[in-house]
């Protein structure tokens, strides 16, 4: 219904209407933030708790989750295991959405929520993982936030990233509204920008026929991850994770 609604709007909406609803796919806020926020809802859990389970969290880790919105993977992090999670998002009534539905966990310090960009957050202890659902779109510069990520995760440290592939966007209605608010990517460049970051192991499953979801992993101590400085040296491949299963991912 939500998705549907939000369709509606970009289809028969004109100029500022538009605008407007697209820019706030960026960073939800006001009436159309939040009928963004319910058609993410609608449309993204899929992806997101498939993106959740591909990291394989256990109890007692320390997490992140940039972008969360209205917090479909907060949802699916606390559903997997007993966590410290994090969450960062620019959109304050975002973060007030998943504060309100989890007051009790960010009583018990199990949730802490950042009113940032990703590349504002600071952490003092590091995280074993991370993720992001639709929001490298909105990253202007990918290396440096996969860079910021790298250095937020501890050695061995899993980050998965979920969104639909350009190539995907380009024959699609709704995306092609989209506009200068988002950055399309494409597997190949999230894959390669990881790299670049200094991760090893990348992958990239097919979540459907639009949707990927890209794995990667801080090399373990003792690894030469300089790889934004050098190439992709074969040594990384010993410390790779191991691919999430495609069945999973299309399944949760
Ligand atoms: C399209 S929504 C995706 C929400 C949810 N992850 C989902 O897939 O349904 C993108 C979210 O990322 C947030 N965001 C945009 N730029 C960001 C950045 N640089 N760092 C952290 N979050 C960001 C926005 O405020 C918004 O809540």
């Amino acid at each position: 219904m939500w998705g549907g609604l939000a369709r509606g709007v970009t289809a028969v909406g004109h100029g500022r209407w538009r605008a407007d609803y697209v820019a706030r796919l960026a960073e939800p806020t006001g009436l159309l933030g939040h009928l963004a926020a319910n058609a993410m809802v609608e449309s993204n859990t899929d992806l997101v708790r498939a993106v959740v389970a591909a990291l394989d969290l256990h109890d007692g880790q320390r997490v992140l989750e940039v972008g969360c919105g209205p917090g479909q993977g907060v949802d699916a992090a606390m559903d997997a295991a007993d966590l410290v999670i994090h969450a960062v998002d620019p959109s304050g009534p975002m973060l007030r959405r998943v504060g309100r539905r989890h007051r009790h966990a960010v009583r018990r310090r199990r949730l802490h929520l950042h009113h940032a960009t990703l590349l504002d957050l600071q952490l003092v202890v590091p995280l074993q993982a991370a993720w992001g659902v639709n929001v490298v779109y909105f990253m202007a510069d990918r290396v440096a936030n996969f860079t910021h990520l790298h250095d937020l995760l501890e050695p061995g440290g899993r980050l998965a990233l979920g969104y639909t592939d350009d190539q995907a966007m380009a024959v699609d209605d709704f995306a092609r509204c989209f506009g200068t608010t988002h950055h399309p990517v494409t597997s190949d460049q999230v894959e390669a920008d990881l790299r670049t970051a200094g991760f090893v192991g990348v992958v990239t499953v097919h979540h459907d026929r639009a949707r990927r979801i890209t794995i990667g992993c801080r090399p373990r101590e003792g690894v030469d991850d300089r790889a934004r400085t050098g190439t992709r040296g074969a040594a990384m491949d010993l410390t790779a994770p191991e691919p999430p299963d495609p069945v999973r991912t299309t399944t949760s």
